[in-house]
């Protein structure tokens, strides 16, 4: 593909409470980030017909709601699944499983969760979307922090071990175009 676009959802209720996973709504800041996506867009892709792929969670679905254009659910850009820790804070994961928060710190690529799954099981989960991806041209994924992070470490060609370490900011749209000599990236944050 000339250039892809990634996007996480706007803010959703559950990153106002630092809770992880669920499926909550966007805030009334995600909002305003969603309302604002269209002109971000059009900034950076012109006058180009994307095609948006959103996973099958809400805060995705709601983030691309006014984006003028064809749009695809997938399960498999899901969020990472925390297992048993879905909806819990940080704080309350490293109160009831203080063993396996420690684990988790100190091997976050191949720590899975308890009923859930690790940052190695969302790379091989990812593969059909990277190969989906590859052959596509146009696509604008709107997705989850650790879904968007290996897929960015794939096209960066950083190595999926450095995943879980990727800065992938809230209200910020990131331009990928792979190119002979390595991958241009470009950002373009919404300030609100
Ligand atoms: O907090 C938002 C979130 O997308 C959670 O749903 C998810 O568990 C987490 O980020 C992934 O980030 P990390 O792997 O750094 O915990």
């Amino acid at each position: 593909p000339r250039s892809i676009w990634l996007s996480r959802h706007g803010e959703s209720e559950y990153n106002l409470s630092g809770k992880i996973g669920g499926d909550a709504n966007i805030s009334e800041r995600g909002q305003m980030y969603a309302k604002k996506l269209p002109e971000i867009v059009k900034q950076s892709a012109g006058d180009l017909e994307l095609t948006v792929w959103t996973s099958t969670l809400k805060r995705t679905i709601q983030t691309s709601k006014y984006l003028p254009f064809e749009k695809l659910s997938w399960k498999a850009l899901d969020e990472l699944d925390s297992g048993v820790c879905d909806s819990l804070t940080y704080a309350e994961i490293e109160e009831r499983y203080p063993a396996d928060f420690k684990a988790r710190d100190d091997d976050k690529y191949n720590y899975r969760y308890l009923g859930g799954e690790s940052y190695r099981d969302v790379v091989i989960r990812l593969e059909p979307i990277i190969m989906e991806l590859e052959r596509s041209e146009n696509i604008l994924i709107v997705t989850h922090q650790a879904v968007l992070r290996c897929i960015y470490a794939y096209f960066m060609g950083v190595d999926q071990a450095k995943s879980p370490w990727m800065e992938v900011p809230l209200h910020t749209l990131i331009k990928l175009s792979p190119r002979a000599y390595g991958t241009q990236e470009e950002r373009y944050s919404a300030k609100i």
